[in-house]
């Protein structure tokens, strides 16, 4: 007999919020429309003229930036976006500077590029800024000139922090002495629990060296793959003229499409509202459970949006072995190495997604979780006399 895992590993949202009434008609619609058929020819290579001007309108109203059509393109979400840029932007060879911890899977794009990744120290308030000019003069000084540098300012995966304006606009008065292009990996921002999120890096900067990167895949759903790119006019040319997207016909275009008639309805600003309730509920589920049971030496952060609670255990208490017991007993939660360039430095750390688990599997998996870090101190070793 199988038994339910606690889904608290996977940072996917909850299945339940996927196939809405909404985007189900939307889907409809567009297949039984007469000229359905146009849609599924190759697209325009920047993407699908009605997606984009939803997009750039959006941008617009909530970002209050001056945006014209030709500073955004379509993407196949945020991954696309990512490695496009890493082949365009990095220096085969070269060095891409990344948060230290940050999202596994740009770890693995960047690395298919055979890029150095150099990793940046994060506190509870996000990337360092100071820690970022020192990795940078030091870098110079032996020759080595980053090219990149990718940072998730808004609940960040896998911590759940949110980088300050102060702190953003040191960083890009970093970048910007130094020559460096800011990634700012931004798929979170809808999900606030609160509404208000820090001007981003495109804004802050007025688009200068700064590419922003947005996606459906955390609020309508990741099998769309559908994102977009925002970028100086100059740079987003760049990008359409790049061989795949030459070649490509544009990103997705009948589902661009699609969502865009979805979006135009009004129906993606009511779905985004509800996400942000059910995720805010689960996070706070989440936060009460952590102070009722963890071990006063176990500290965690609390994030004002997104999926993500990043947790620092004792010394004396290992993440793969905390990992392993909690499966055993049907709890399933990543641990921290996968998330940084150098893996030992996630040893004492666990990544808690609380987007696919009911209320009442956090409470437990996490009242469960707290055992098994009692469970799991390593005894120092006796002296030996
Ligand atoms: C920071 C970050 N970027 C990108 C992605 C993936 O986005 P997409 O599905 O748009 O490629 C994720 C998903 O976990 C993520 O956490």
């Amino acid at each position: 007999m199988s038994r339910n895992i606690i889904p608290l590993s996977l940072g996917h949202p909850d299945p339940e919020t996927l196939l809405t009434p909404e985007l189900r008609k939307t889907m409809l619609q567009v297949i039984n429309s007469p000229d359905a058929h146009t849609t599924l020819q190759y697209g325009t290579e920047q993407g699908t003229r009605s997606l984009i001007d939803f997009l750039v309108g959006k941008i617009q109203r909530e970002q209050g930036l001056s945006l014209q059509p030709a500073n955004l393109m379509v993407i196949a979400g945020s991954t696309h976006g990512v490695d496009m840029l890493a082949r365009l932007y990095a220096r085969p060879g070269g060095v891409v500077l990344v948060e230290a911890p940050t999202y596994v899977d740009a770890i693995h794009v960047f690395r298919d590029h055979h890029v150095e990744l150099c990793s940046i120290p994060m506190d509870e308030n996000g990337l360092i800024p100071s820690e970022l000019e020192k990795q940078i003069v030091q870098l110079h000084s032996s020759g080595v000139f980053p090219s990149i540098l990718y940072t998730i300012p808004n609940f960040h995966n896998p911590t759940g922090s949110t980088l300050s304006e102060a702190r953003r606009i040191e960083i890009i008065r970093i970048a910007q002495h130094y020559g460096l292009l800011i990634v700012e990996d931004d798929v979170y921002r809808d999900l606030s629990f609160e509404g208000a999120v820090p001007a981003s890096f495109y804004a802050l900067a007025d688009g200068q060296q700064v590419f922003s990167i947005g996606s459906f895949s955390k609020t309508l759903a990741p099998g769309l793959r559908l994102g977009w790119l925002v970028g100086t006019e100059e740079a987003i040319q760049h990008c359409v003229n790049c061989g795949t997207m030459q070649m490509g016909g544009g990103a997705n275009p009948f589902v661009a499409h699609m969502v865009a008639e979805y979006c135009q309805s009004g129906s993606l600003e009511k779905h985004i509202l509800r996400l942000r309730s059910l995720y805010k509920m689960r996070c706070n589920v989440a936060l009460a459970a952590l102070s009722q049971y963890m071990p006063s030496d176990t500290k965690w952060t609390c994030p004002a949006g997104g999926f993500f609670i990043w947790l620092s255990l004792p010394e004396n208490v290992f993440a793969q072995e905390v990992k392993r017991l909690a499966l055993q007993e049907g709890v399933l939660v990543s641990a921290g190495e996968g998330f940084f360039v150098n893996p030992g430095d996630g040893k004492h750390n666990l990544r808690l997604a609380y987007s696919c688990a009911k209320p009442e599997e956090i409470k437990a998996g996490i009242r469960i979780l707290a055992q098994v870090i009692e469970k799991s101190r390593v005894e120092p070793n006796p002296r030996i006399s």
